[in-house]
């Protein structure tokens, strides 16, 4: 095997974001960009000299040709096994699955999680350590700063390599096995879940339901474990099958662009269940009948009623939310006993916690929940956790979040975004709010109280590294929040997000409509953070 040594220049903007470096597809087809980003996880991250990498993505435009570099990249830097999804694929889960248990030095997921594909759309890596999660901020740093260092980097000269059949082959030393990409995870699955009872549930006939895939990655998990092993009947999962473009959609599961699942859980002889996932495969939406239960609630709920399911029956550790996500956990936690803990915006700020057994359960109200049983979220496990949880219940999802509410009282929550604002004036925006922190506190808004507000920074619990400037926090007496943040995914222009919350114990008041429940909180976002005046617009484009 000839090996080249390319001469090259560093890009300036290699900085991975929330999740990994994630571009416009362009971006990434100019010549040398991705290979200097995957040199620069070659040249800091030595474990993979001699060791298994694992290697696949979401299916989007690009997958394949960006797996034909990295697979002649890791030959030429002495990678001794890779493991790569056949057709090029695994989810961003199954990854974290297949890296965990097959004792890999790491994997390389490519995917622009829910951003649209194709030639115009967008493009990711992503770089996830040996504990089968996304690297923390000193690994990605690192990388970071090697790609800002970059003069040369490797890559094998050899032909295509079929990736297309299961089974072993070489380049030069370097063997590369093709694996099934859902077996792994479908075990992982078995093994936490009553699947016999969901099967039976499945089999009364009384008993329906409807996935959506989005032409996204998790048709071929979906249909393997839900209408395969689990016996739902066909036509369960919609666009099942991945598309390069996810068929010209937006693969990202919400009200929004799931509308055709929506439309059908809203309509008449509506399924029992609904749910969808997203490009990668990590995102999650649980709809019942006529009925969406938000991520925050659905965190809440799952953490409430773990002890029910085989896979947590001996009870949960922790649960850990993302700082902007409901406080609907918080007190699930309380009454449990169990340490409850707030994170920066991002899955691997769960990562520690979840190694060091301080936690079971984590979620973002940005439709991602997970568990200890990989070190990412997981959007067929939180499927396959309601699934569970309505065969052992018996009643509806409507009537299991309406039960939690009564228990626990309601978090009202909606997040508001404004999408592709100039980047300068959004940073403006925030530089104000900060600037003007120091006078928040005790500030009456209304017949509110501010008892803290601040620019939330975190400090590890287990290996006390500090993550700051993580968005704006404004906390009232009566345990309402407004926080604001920017967006560290988007590729274009800057996207404010604005999430506000508060806390309805009274159950005669748990059926206000979410938006007006929380009016008079945007009112006060506005006037606390002038979005009108900084961005130039007088509504959110999303809301969630
Ligand atoms: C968004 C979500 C965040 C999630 C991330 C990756 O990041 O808000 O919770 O972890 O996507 O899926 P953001 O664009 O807000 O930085
Ligand atoms: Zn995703």
């Amino acid at each position: 095997m000839k090996i080249s040594i390319v001469q090259t220049r560093p890009f300036q903007d290699q900085k991975p974001g929330t999740s990994g470096l994630r571009k416009r597809v362009r971006t990434f087809r100019q010549p040398h960009y991705l290979e200097n980003f995957v040199q620069a996880i070659f040249d800091t991250q030595r474990d993979l000299q001699g060791g298994m990498l694992v290697l696949g993505g979401d299916g989007r435009y690009h997958n394949r040709d960006a797996i034909q570099v990295i697979m002649r990249m890791a030959a030429a830097n002495g990678v001794a096994r890779i493991l790569v999804g056949q057709g090029g694929l695994l989810s961003t889960p199954a990854a974290s699955c297949v890296i965990r248990k097959h004792g890999a030095a790491g994997g390389i997921v490519l995917s622009a999680s829910h951003n649209p594909g194709g030639p115009e759309g967008d493009f990711g890596i992503k770089y996830n350590t040996a504990n089968g999660g996304p690297a923390p901020e000193s690994v990605t740093g690192a990388i970071h700063q090697a790609t800002m260092d970059i003069r040369q980097y490797r890559i094998a000269e050899a032909a295509h390599v079929d990736i297309d059949h299961p089974g072993e082959q070489r380049l030069g030393e370097t063997i590369i096995s093709v694996i099934d990409p859902v077996s792994d995870y479908a075990e992982l699955m078995e093994s936490l879940f009553d699947f016999d009872r969901i099967r039976v549930m499945f089999e009364s006939g009384a008993f329906q339901m409807r996935f959506d895939a989005m032409h996204a990655i998790t048709g071929p998990y979906a249909m393997r474990i839900l209408e395969e092993r689990l016996g739902a009947p066909q036509g369960t999962v919609m666009r099942a099958e991945p598309l390069a473009d996810f068929g010209g959609g937006h693969p990202d599961p919400n009200l929004a662009h799931a509308r055709e699942l929506v439309q059908a859980l809203y309509g008449r002889d509506a399924p029992d269940f609904g749910a969808a996932s997203d490009g990668d495969g990590d995102r999650n939406m649980i709809l019942g009948r006529r009925f969406f239960v938000t991520p925050s609630d659905s965190l809440a709920i799952l953490a409430a009623n773990a002890h029910h399911l085989p896979g947590y029956s001996d009870g949960i550790r922790g649960i850990a939310r993302s700082m902007p996500t409901s406080r609907a956990a918080d007190r699930v936690a309380e009454r449990l006993g169990v340490e409850c803990f707030e994170t920066p915006t991002g899955w691997k700020f769960f990562g520690n916690l979840l190694d060091a057994g301080r936690v079971t359960l984590c979620g973002e109200e940005s439709f991602g929940t997970g568990s200890g049983h990989v070190r990412e979220k997981d959007g067929l496990w939180a499927v396959l956790f309601w699934l569970n949880l309505l065969a052992v219940k018996g009643r509806s999802v409507e009537q299991i979040v309406r039960d939690h509410w009564r228990t626990f009282g309601r978090n009202y929550y909606t997040r508001h975004d404004y999408e592709a604002l100039d980047s300068a004036r959004a940073d403006t925006l925030m530089q104000e709010l900060r600037e003007g922190l120091a006078n928040m506190g005790g500030r009456t808004f209304g017949e509110r109280v501010v008892t803290i507000a601040d620019d939330f920074a975190y400090t590890d619990p287990v290996d006390g590294s500090v993550s700051e400037h993580q968005g704006i926090r404004v906390l009232f007496e009566d345990g309402a929040r407004i926080v604001l943040r920017l967006s560290g995914t988007g590729t274009e222009g800057a996207t404010l997000r604005v999430y506000l919350e508060r806390f309805e114990p009274d159950p005669e008041k748990h059926d206000l409509d979410t938006q007006e429940a929380l009016a008079d909180l945007a009112r006060m976002a506005e006037d606390i953070a002038g979005i009108r005046v900084h961005t130039g617009r007088d509504k959110p484009d999303v809301i969630t």
